[in-house]
C-alpha cells in the first residue's frame, strides 16, 4: 500500500492507495476512530448502487454501525441548500458531536460533505473515500470544501481536511471512458508542474493506463497525491506555491464558463488549458518547442478532446472580468521545463488570444500526433 503524509495543521494525516483497500476500510478505520463513533456514508445513488455495499459491509464487519445518507447526483446539487437538508437528516439520524462523515463519491460528494462536516456542531471528523480519477487525484487532498453559488464555482466553502483519505483505484472501472481519462489530465498536471517520473509513465505506458491496468493506475494515483500532498504541505492555504496546481486552469477555466459547462468536462477544459499554457510559454520564451511538444503531445494523445468552438476575445474577456478575484492581473501557470513551472502575470492580450485560436485550430483537427 502506498501511503502519502499530508502535513499540516492542526494534525497531519495520511492518504492510502491500494486496490482493494474498500473491502479493508472498516479494518483501517477501527485502527483511527474509536469503534464507538456513530459513521454516516454520505453519498449519490450511482456511487451507492456500485460500491455501497462493499463499504457498508466493511464497517459493519468491523464492529461499525454505519447509516447511508444520500444526496443527488451531479453538480447543480453542490449548494448551500443541501448542506442544510443533509444537516436535518443527520439529526434525525442522532448524529452528535462524535460522528463521522464518511465522503463515499466522487469530487461533488467529497467538497458537499467536507463542508457539512465542518459546519455540523462546529466541526466533526471527515474520512474521504473518493470514486473518480478526478477525486482520488485532486479533489480529496488538500482539504478544501466548498459549494457553488449562483455567482459561480466553490465561493462558499471552507478548509476542513479529512482525517484520513482511502483511495481505492478498483472503484474506477466503473467509470465511463470520458470520466476517466478527464480525470487523468489532473494526473498529467502534476507530472508537468513537479515530477518528470510521473510525466515519463504516461509518455511510455500510455497504453496500460488507458486500459485502466491496475498497477499502472495505482501507481500514477500514488504518485499524483504525493505531489499535491507536497505541495499542500508547504503551503496550506494558497499563499503562493499552491498555486502553481492551476496549470491549465486559467484558460480552462474561461473556457467551461464560456461554454455554459455544457460542453467541456473539468479535466477536458484543464487539458486545453494545459495545451494554451504551454504555447504561451514557448511564444514568451520561457519554454523550448522540445518541452513543448512533448506536454502536448501526452495531452492530446489520451485521447480526442471536444471541439473549442468559443472565441477568443471571449475568453480574453473573460479572464479580464475574473482579474478583480485575482488581486487585478491573470495570472498564467506557465511550464519551463518537465516538472518545472513559474508564474506569470505579465502576459500580452495579443498572445492569449493567438494561444486560444490555436486550441481552435488544434481541436477542428489540425493537429497530427506522431507514433
Ligand atoms: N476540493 C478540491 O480541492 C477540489 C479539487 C478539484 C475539483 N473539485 C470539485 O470536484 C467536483 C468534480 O468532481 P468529479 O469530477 O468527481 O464529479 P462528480 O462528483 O460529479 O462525479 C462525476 C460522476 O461520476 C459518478 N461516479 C462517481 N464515482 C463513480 C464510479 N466509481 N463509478 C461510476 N460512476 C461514478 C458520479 O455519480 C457523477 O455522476 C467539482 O465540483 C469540483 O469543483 C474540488
Ligand atoms: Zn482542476
Amino acid at each position: 500500500m502506498a501511503q502519502v503524509t499530508i502535513h499540516v495543521p492542526p494534525r497531519p494525516y495520511q492518504a492510502r492507495i491500494e486496490n482493494g483497500l474498500l473491502a479493508r476500510a472498516g479494518a483501517l478505520l477501527v485502527e483511527l476512530l474509536p469503534q464507538s463513533s456513530s459513521v454516516f456514508v454520505v453519498t449519490v445513488p450511482p456511487v451507492r448502487r456500485r460500491w455501497g455495499t462493499k463499504l457498508i459491509r466493511s464497517l459493519v464487519s468491523a464492529g461499525f454501525k454505519p447509516q447511508v445518507v444520500q444526496m443527488p447526483d451531479g453538480e447543480p446539487a453542490k449548494k448551500l441548500a443541501i448542506i442544510e437538508t443533509l444537516a436535518e437528516r443527520l439529526v434525525r439520524l442522532g448524529a452528535d458531536r462524535k460522528a463521522v462523515l464518511i465522503a463515499l463519491g466522487g469530487g461533488v460528494v467529497g467538497d458537499v460533505t467536507g463542508l457539512l462536516a465542518s459546519l455540523y456542531m462546529r466541526g466533526v471528523e471527515l474520512v474521504q473515500i473518493p470514486t473518480t480519477v478526478l477525486a482520488q487525484v485532486d479533489a480529496s487532498v488538500g482539504g478544501k470544501t466548498g459549494v457553488n453559488l449562483g455567482a459561480g464555482k466553490n465561493l462558499l466553502g471552507t478548509y476542513h481536511h479529512p482525517r484520513v483519505v482511502l483511495i481505492d483505484p478498483e472503484v474506477l472501472h466503473t467509470l465511463s471512458d470520458r470520466a476517466f481519462r478527464s480525470g487523468l489530465y489532473e494526473a498529467l498536471k502534476c507530472g508537468i508542474i513537479g515530477d518528470l517520473d510521473l510525466f515519463l509513465r504516461f509518455e511510455q505506458k500510455r497504453t496500460q493506463i488507458l486500459k485502466r491496468d491496475p498497477v499502472e493506475i495505482e501507481g500514477l494515483i500514488a504518485q499524483s497525491v504525493k505531489l499535491k500532498a507536497e505541495i499542500v504541505s508547504a503551503d496550506e492555504q494558497e499563499g503562493g506555491l499552491r498555486r502553481v496546481l492551476n496549470l491549465g486552469h486559467t484558460i480552462g477555466h474561461a473556457l467551461e464558463v464560456e461554454t455554459g459547462y455544457r460542453t467541456l468536462l473539468h479535466g477536458e477544459a484543464v487539458a486545453w488549458g494545459m495545451i494554451a499554457a504551454t504555447n504561451i510559454a514557448l511564444t514568451v520564451g520561457r519554454t523550448d518547442s522540445v518541452t513543448a511538444g512533448r506536454i502536448a503531445d501526452a495531452v492530446l494523445s489520451l485521447g480526442r478532446l471536444p471541439e473549442v468552438k468559443v472565441s477568443a476575445h471571449k475568453i480574453l474577456a473573460r479572464l479580464q472580468a475574473d482579474k478583480k478575484t485575482q488581486n487585478g492581473a491573470v495570472h498564467f501557470v506557465l511550464p519551463r521545463e518537465i516538472g518545472k513551472v513559474e508564474i506569470a502575470a505579465d502576459v500580452p492580450d495579443k498572445v492569449i488570444i493567438d494561444a486560444v485560436e490555436e486550441l481552435r485550430r488544434i481541436s477542428r483537427g489540425g493537429w497530427v500526433w506522431k507514433k
